[in-house]
């Protein structure tokens, strides 16, 4: 026993982690971050790490090039074993973590836990919240399917529709009007390096406003005394049961009950293609289809802008220290008149999309 202790210290030391490790077990955090109502911030962890390694797994076989990325994907999908694992954990991982941060921003936005000191633990968390998608955007592209494709094209013609920033940005992502070869490429590089690197960075701040300001109090003060716990073993242990058990029941689940649908290749001279937006972009699917010609741009960039920016404001504007969610009723009333308009947008555009009988 001692003797495995001594070769792990010395192994420690010899990869110079030592002080890495002595860190993680001298910082303490409160234990309240250990209960159920915090659960969705460490799944938000683990599925960011899930979705690091399944995409580097993933690397390994993609070929970013219109005429590879296709057969690339369905290699890696129906030849290798647990491929279609790996790209289900991918898949399903995205989006269990937009859910995930919606469950987790409404928790500390009803716990008022946004509030001053933590104004930039929720500005950090918000920008998380912008990028992620993101990310998911340019990864619809990648495995050159009519889907993705097309849904790319819509996506394109709506920036380009931005006054003055649009045309521009779209000769950013494509190099020009064509969605090919550039635009492969570009979203390629944006998936697997720009974009992780803004989500590492963004988590790294999150993390360190949090241990800079500390987890809000509960509400409720609990009649346990305040303990604290460490951060190594107590809270990574838990993050790594939270990462075993959410990597088995996605994997679990996606080889035997939800595969990733797949679909046909790209086919870009096929314009009769109409592609179904995805769940998490129905409302906005929505906003753009109401407003046309002159007005698109309030549904393609000013409404959706006025909302990201009123969550980066939130907590510059609203600074009382008052946290109890009855005392702030006129705030929680406006989100949910907020999250209903969103509801009602998406239940609109999903039943013009996928309850419509003509072909
Ligand atoms: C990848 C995304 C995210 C990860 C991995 C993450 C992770 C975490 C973790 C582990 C905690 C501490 C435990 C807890 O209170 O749940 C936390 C706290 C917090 N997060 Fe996040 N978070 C993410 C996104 C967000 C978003 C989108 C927001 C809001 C817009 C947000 C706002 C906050 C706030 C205000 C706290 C402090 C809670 C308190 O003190 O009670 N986070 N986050």
């Amino acid at each position: 026993m001692k003797n495995s202790e001594n070769m792990s210290q010395g192994l420690l030391k010899l990869l110079a982690l030592d002080h890495a490790v002595d860190f993680l077990k001298n910082t303490t955090i409160s234990s309240d971050a250990l209960t159920w109502k915090r659960v969705c911030g460490s799944i938000a962890t683990v599925l960011v790490i899930l979705l690091f390694l399944s995409g580097a797994f993933m690397a390994l076989y993609y070929s970013p090039y219109p005429g590879a990325a296709y057969d690339s994907v369905q290699y890696a999908e129906f030849d290798l074993p647990f491929g279609d694992v790996i790209r289900g954990i991918h898949h399903w991982s995205w989006n269990l973590l937009l859910v995930v941060m919606l469950l987790h921003m409404t928790r500390t936005f009803f716990t008022g836990a946004y509030k001053p000191p933590r104004e930039m633990v929720w500005v950090s968390g918000v920008l998380l919240l912008l990028v992620v998608p993101l990310a998911i955007i340019t990864g619809d592209l990648l495995p050159w399917t009519q889907a993705g494709y097309w849904t790319t094209r819509v996506r394109v013609s709506i920036i380009s529709s931005v006054p003055v920033i649009g045309p521009f940005m779209v000769d950013l992502l494509q190099g020009g009007p064509r969605t090919g070869i550039v635009a492969l490429t570009r979203f390629y590089v944006l998936h697997v390096i720009f974009l992780p690197a803004g989500i590492i960075s963004l988590l790294a701040l999150h993390f360190y406003f949090l241990r800079l300001k500390g987890l809000a109090d509960p509400i409720m003060p609990s009649r346990l005394p305040k303990r604290n716990i460490a951060l190594l073993p107590d809270m990574i242990n838990r993050w790594l049961i939270l990462f075993i058990v959410v990597t088995l029941a996605i994997g679990i689940a996606t080889r035997f009950w939800f595969a990733v649908p797949y679909g046909d290749p790209a086919d870009p001279s096929d314009s009769r293609f109409v592609p179904k937006p995805e769940w998490w972009v129905l409302f906005l699917n929505q906003l753009v289809s109401i407003f046309k010609g002159p007005f698109t741009i309030v549904g393609s960039a000013v409404i959706p802008g006025a909302l990201a920016g009123l969550l980066l404001v939130l907590p510059f504007i609203s600074r009382s220290p008052e946290r109890r969610p009855v005392r702030r009723w006129k705030e929680i009333l406006v989100a949910m008149l907020i999250a209903a308009a969103i509801l009602g947008l998406s239940v609109m555009s999903w039943i013009e999309h996928f309850t419509s009988t003509v072909a």
